[in-house]
Order: structure tokens, then sequence, then C-alpha cells
């Protein structure tokens, strides 16, 4: 029999509001951590979006209910420093990547496009992570970012393949190391958002026309959907340590891109 102990408990543990809480997201100004960020904000948070760019609200009006913060996550010192300006904080969610860049073949004489991914996408999660650590609340938790490329290598992007398992395997080791925070890793699969945007229109139409066509969720992925799973990782306080693909069921059919 249920008593009033577990109802309260029950309540506890399903309620997905974050007031009073305060949430970082790094690469929050645009895509899909922008998704985080919003979902983040209509749950009642302060929301902290950093990322290298600082818009101007005449330009960007929609960042207005947030507050930004300069950071460039390659840099160890300034994450240190921006994480003691910031002070306290309750989540810290990581969405920021480098651009996937023009390496070109793993056989490729220059390694400095890899450098530069690994060292923004592995290091700067790191970094970010280890440098926030300190400054989390009671009931905190750190949430990474990675892509089905973790676990569907595509000819040409052993870079994104290795950086993102490499994150993968850091949420779990970290899961153990700074317990009773909690780390995860959401693995979104196709979302429609502007890092498409070096495609021409009608490929990004194609591409868009091929997930909802194949796809078994039948339509693209939106930001939101990220910034959903973001804020259960974020609400319940028994989810450390795992991987969570929000993907449309993705991996579930042949590649589209
Ligand atoms: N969209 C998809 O379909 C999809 C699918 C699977 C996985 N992913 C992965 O999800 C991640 C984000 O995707 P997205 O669609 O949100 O892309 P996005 O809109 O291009 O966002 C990338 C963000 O990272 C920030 N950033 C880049 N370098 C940074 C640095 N050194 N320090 C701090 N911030 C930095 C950028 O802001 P600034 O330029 O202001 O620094 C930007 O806000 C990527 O890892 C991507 O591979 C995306």
């Amino acid at each position: 029999m249920n008593t009033a102990a577990d109802r309260n408990e029950a309540a506890l543990t399903t309620q997905q509001t974050l007031a009073g809480q305060t949430v970082v997201v790094v690469g929050g100004k645009t895509g899909i951590g922008m998704g985080v960020a919003r979902v983040a904000r209509a749950a009642g948070a302060k929301v902290v979006v950093a990322s290298r760019r600082v818009a101007p609200l005449v330009e960007r009006s929609d960042l207005a209910e947030f507050a930004q913060v300069s950071l460039d996550m390659r840099d160890e010192s300034a994450v240190q420093q921006v994480f003691e300006e910031i002070g306290a904080l309750d989540h810290l969610v990581v969405t920021a990547a480098p651009d996937l860049g023009t390496w070109g073949s793993f056989m490729d004489a220059d390694m400095h496009g890899v450098r530069n991914y690994l060292e923004g996408k592995f290091l700067g999660s790191w970094a970010c992570a280890r440098h926030a650590a300190p400054h989390l609340r009671a009931g905190g938790s750190i949430t990474f970012l990675t892509g089905g490329m973790a676990v569907r290598p595509k000819l040409g992007f052993t870079a994104v393949t290795s950086a993102f398992a490499a994150v993968e395997a850091l949420s779990g080791s970290l899961a153990l190391e700074l317990a009773p925070i909690r780390i995860n890793t959401i693995r979104p699969g196709f979302v429609d958002t502007d890092m498409w945007g070096f495609l021409p229109p009608e490929h990004r139409d194609d591409l868009r026309k091929k997930v909802e066509d194949t796809f078994p969720a039948r339509r693209a992925g939106k930001a939101e959907d990220i910034g959903h799973a973001a804020l259960f990782l974020m609400t319940n306080s028994y989810v450390t340590g795992t991987v969570l693909e929000v993907s449309g069921g993705e991996t579930l059919v042949p590649s589209v891109s």
C-alpha cells in the first residue's frame, strides 16, 4: 500500500520544475543549446547562456530572457574564471561544439583540424565540467551532448566519432568520480538547426524530407525535443551515468546524410 510518504516521494521525483535554480548552457545561444535554454527557462530556471559571441539584444531579442556570457571553452583559464564569476549553479549543460570543419580523410597529413575538433568538443566539455563542479549546489547535474556518430561512424568524420565516444566515456567516468553530482549525456539524432546551414537550401530540404520519410518518428527533430530530454535529466534525481538517445529512431534505419 502506498503511504503518504511514498506519494510525496513520487511527487518529488516526478516534478519538472527548476524554479529558483540556475542552469548554465554552454552553447546555449543557438541551435540545440538554445532549445535546452528555452525549456529550462520555461521550467522556471534562471538561465545563463555561454559561448564565444555575445549578441547585442537589438540583433537577438530572443536572447533577452537569458544572461549572456562570453566563453571560449578551449581556453581553460577562461572557463575557470567564467564559472568563478557565475558562482553557485544547479545544472550545467554543454552542447557547444566546433564547426564540423574540413579535415578530410584519416590519412591526411595535416592533423590541425582534428586537434581543433577534439580540443573543442572533448577537452572543452572536460574543462567546463572540471570548473563548474566545485560550484554545483547539492542535487546538481552535468549533461553533455554527442550525436549518433558516437555509435555509427561515417566516412570522413573519424574525429567526430572519436570525440563523441570520448565524451560519452567521460560522462560515465565522471558519474563515479563526481558522485553525487549526476552526469549524463544526450545523444541526439538529426535536429533541424542552423548547424545544417552550410548545406544549399535544396539539399537541406531533401535531407529533412528523407528524415520525415524514414525515421520511425516520421518527423525532423527540434531543438526543444533535446531540451525536453535535458529537463528530464536535470530533474530526475535517480538518473546518472547514462547516455540518452533522442533521435526519432535514427539509428534503426539506414543513414540519410
Ligand atoms: N543539429 C543536429 O542535427 C545534431 C545532431 C547530432 C549531434 N549534434 C551535435 O550537437 C552539437 C550542437 O549542435 P547545434 O545544432 O546546436 O549546433 P550549433 O547551432 O552550430 O551550435 C554550436 C554552438 O557551439 C558554440 N561554440 C562553438 N565553439 C565554441 C567554443 N570554443 N566555446 C564555446 N562555445 C562554442 C557556438 O557559439 P559561438 O559561435 O558563439 O561560440 C554555437 O552556439 C554539435 O556537437 C553537433 O555535432 C547536432
